[in-house]
């Protein structure tokens, strides 16, 4: 049996923070943020908004705009690494705030579970559903994965001009309109890691970046490794000689917890996979230089980001390969599109992937591409750390879900947050009631209880 995603719905939290005023406040050259990382906004939680209303809004707007009833849902999971409680699952406060506009009770017969594994837990949770599609359980009703996350760093860090937040609502189904995913494809690669944790009770995590860098890169090759086996078996790619299976898939989206690690994946992946095919000479030519190697090529992460000669030769190389025609055309015609929304907005951790393939979707279709039968490859990444890799084909009625995306009116006017007020929200200065924004149409957080019998209850309204 089939399974996909047959529609995609976005909540993007409206308070941001320009990355130019935030790199002038803290002293940094705001050219690295714009064309170093490639951000130029994030999207900010106002003091109303949590992991779960975001989860919820996103969730109101898929089953509103397709007219679906919580009777049509059969599963209703939400994956984050923004968790509320270390017993109580975030898709419990959803369905709460969904009963309130679908009346109490009106989700009793739906199961589901929150996901945890960073920001890889959202590509489980959809193949997960997806099997649950395939075996025949879900009775002809749908699935809801809903990813949705506050990606929060300590204030002065290196981390927090990487941050964001956002959820996005993915259906699936068993004749979805707009991706059926490919079967017997996908692939995972675990190691226990610390590139980046959360220890309980800390808002904000630890992170090694420049080690969670390389290793995101490491596991990712390591899953596409096992992909690539498997869709050969499968045949759902046929390679000839002189060529690498992305010759074959036409769109890649990769976890982006920064837009230009997007960019960072491709160049990792592509020099990987041409450099034993005719066209690495070529390629190689053009950027005058030898390819470096390590002094250890079988060292440990540590020693080669400590093999300093190395990792100098190897950006440079790196910067000269992908300015070679051979990388610019893949980059423009598989990449470019998906990064789009990722400058727009920044990390929503669990969320990134979906908001790179929501991105690419809309802005090949403004170019009027056809995106009927194109395949898309993704390269999802959680820190900790786990990969997935994964793959899906544009369905004939694609065009009933894409021809309405617009991502600057799905988010509505943006408001601007001074640098003073940021950091107000970011250190929990304001409550609830003392948000920037009153909500519309939405849900908002409305108390957090304090008393030792009910501490941590918390209330949200639907704001009309
Ligand atoms: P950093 O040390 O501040 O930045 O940390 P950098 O020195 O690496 O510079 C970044 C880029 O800007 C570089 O480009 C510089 O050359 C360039 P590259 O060489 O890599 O192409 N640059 C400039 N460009 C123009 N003008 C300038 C200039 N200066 C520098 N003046 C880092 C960056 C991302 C490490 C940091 O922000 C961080 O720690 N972020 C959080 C961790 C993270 O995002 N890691 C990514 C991989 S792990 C992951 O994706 C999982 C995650 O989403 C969590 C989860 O799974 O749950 C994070």
């Amino acid at each position: 049996m089939a399974a996909g995603i047959d529609d995609i719905a976005i909540y993007i939290p409206r308070l941001f923070v320009d990355s130019t005023d935030f790199a002038t406040a803290r002293g940094v050259d705001p050219v690295k943020l714009k064309q170093g990382l490639g951000i130029s906004r994030m999207a900010i939680v106002d003091s109303n908004q949590d992991p779960a209303c975001l989860a919820a809004n996103a969730c109101l707007k898929i089953m509103q705009r397709n007219k679906i009833a919580p009777s049509d849902i059969g599963r209703l999971y939400v994956a984050t690494e923004s968790s509320l409680d270390e017993s109580k699952a975030l898709n419990s406060y959803v369905i709460g705030m969904l009963e309130q506009v679908y009346g109490d009770d009106s989700f009793e017969h739906c199961g589901g579970i929150e996901c945890k594994f960073a920001c890889v837990s959202g590509s489980y949770a959809l193949y997960d559903n997806a099997n649950w599609i395939r075996a025949g359980e879900a009775e002809g009703k749908h699935a809801i994965v809903v990813v949705s996350d506050i990606a929060k760093y300590d204030m002065g860090s290196s981390g927090e001009y990487t941050q964001g937040a956002g959820a996005i609502a993915m259906l699936l189904n068993d004749n979805p309109r707009l991706l059926q995913f490919d079967s017997k494809v996908t692939s995972t690669s675990i190691k226990n890691e610390y590139d980046f944790y959360r220890p309980f009770g800390k808002e904000t995590p630890i992170v090694h970046g420049q080690y969670s860098n390389l290793l995101y890169l490491i596991q990712v090759k390591k899953a596409f490794e096992a992909y690539k086996k498997k869709a050969l078996e499968t045949g759902i790619v046929k390679m000839k000689e002189g060529e690498t299976i992305l010759d074959h898939i036409d769109y890649l989206c990769m976890h982006l917890p920064y837009s230009n690690m997007g960019k960072k994946a491709l160049s990792y992946l592509l020099r990987r996979e041409w450099r034993s095919l005719p066209r690495w000479k070529r390629i190689v030519e053009q950027t005058g230089m030898e390819e470096p190697v390590p002094k250890d090529p079988r060292g440990t992460i540590e020693s080669i980001l400590a093999d300093e000669e190395y990792m100098g030769n190897d950006h440079q190389f790196n910067k000269l390969f992908t300015k070679t025609k051979e990388y610019q055309a893949f980059y423009e015609d598989k990449l470019a599109s998906s990064l789009i929304a990722s400058s727009m907005i920044g990390n929503l951790y669990t969320a990134s992937l979906y908001l790179g393939f929501r991105s690419c979707l809309e802005f090949e279709f403004q170019k009027g591409v056809e995106l009927e039968g194109k395949r898309f490859g993704f390269g999802s990444y959680g820190s900790g750390s786990s990969a997935m890799v994964f793959s899906g084909v544009v369905q004939p009625s694609y065009k009933e879900i894409v021809t309405n995306m617009n991502l600057e009116a799905e988010i509505g006017e943006r408001v601007k947050l001074s640098l003073k007020d940021y950091e107000e929200i970011h250190e929990n200065k304001r409550t609830p009631t003392e948000s920037m924004l009153n909500g519309k149409n939405e849900f908002v957080l409305v108390s957090v209880e304090k008393a030792p019998e009910s501490r941590g209850e918390r209330k949200y309204a639907f704001c009309q």
